[in-house]
């Protein structure tokens, strides 16, 4: 379970000081799937970069069970996110001068994961795995950066607008494939979006508005990607 407390950010200094998470506090249940939602600008990926560990919060504490990350230096913290999370952005980050095998290998490699093909092979990309990102749709780099992330095994999978990029029809393809993938390997998903439909994906859905948390709902049931309007 993650323990978000009350924790604040801002961004500059003095005059410009700008605060961008203004006490925020929230749980995140082991093996569920949370949505972050707000409009652009609420703050969305300043929270997910914070819980995740990328970045630090002015005040305020993280806790992955009983470790508090905020206290953690910033080796241990460099350590922390290897070993527990992964990470899918809007842009997919791969690197193009490696084959999807090399770069879904670079993730497997950071956990010593030799199993690393199989993912490969459960994003639907086995037969393209000699080919390089340039050769590739945008659906299908985005599948190389989720096999990517979860060739480590992460026990969180953090993802900021992971189709906010894509059309329609890709999009929904790289949401279904993260949640069967999450059915078979069983790590918790929490995801950014600005987006109220995507948001029907997730069990518990955290609403932000100017840095603050406005509201936090389950859905009684948590749809699948192709029965969600986009
Ligand atoms: N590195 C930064 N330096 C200064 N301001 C920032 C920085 N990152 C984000 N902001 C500001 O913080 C606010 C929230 O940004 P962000 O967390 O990216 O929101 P969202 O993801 O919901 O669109 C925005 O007003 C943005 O301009
Ligand atoms: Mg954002």
């Amino acid at each position: 379970m993650i323990k978000v407390r009350d924790i604040t950010k801002s961004y500059g200094s003095g005059e410009s000081r700008f605060p961008v998470l203004k006490g925020i506090s929230l749980t995140i249940e082991e093996g569920g799937f949370a949505v972050i939602l707000g409009a652009s600008g609420s703050g969305k990926s300043t929270l997910l970069n914070t819980i995740s560990g990328l970045e630090r919060p002015d005040s305020g504490r993280i806790l992955y069970d009983t470790t508090d990350i905020t206290a953690l230096s910033d080796p241990a913290l460099t350590e922390f996110r290897r070993a527990n999370v992964g990470f899918i952005f809007q842009q997919y980050y791969l690197l193009p001068n490696l084959s999807v095998d090399k770069n879904v290998k670079m993730g497997a490699d950071l956990a010593g994961n030799r199993e690393y093909p199989a993912v490969i092979e459960a994003v639907g990309l086995g037969e393209k795995r000699h080919k390089y990102p340039g050769e590739l749709s945008g659906g299908e780099q985005q599948r190389v950066s989720v096999a990517r992330a979860l060739a480590k095994r992460p026990k969180i999978l953090f993802m900021d607008e992971p189709t906010g990029a894509l059309d329609e029809e890709t999009g929904r393809q790289v949401l279904d494939y993260v949640c069967r993938l999450q059915k078979e390997y069983g790590f918790t998903i929490v995801m950014v979006t600005h987006n109220q439909n995507i948001a029907e994906m997730g069990d518990t859905v955290i609403r932000m508005n100017s840095g603050k948390v406005s509201g936090i709902y389950t859905n009684e049931r948590r749809k699948n990607a192709y029965e969600i309007g986009w």
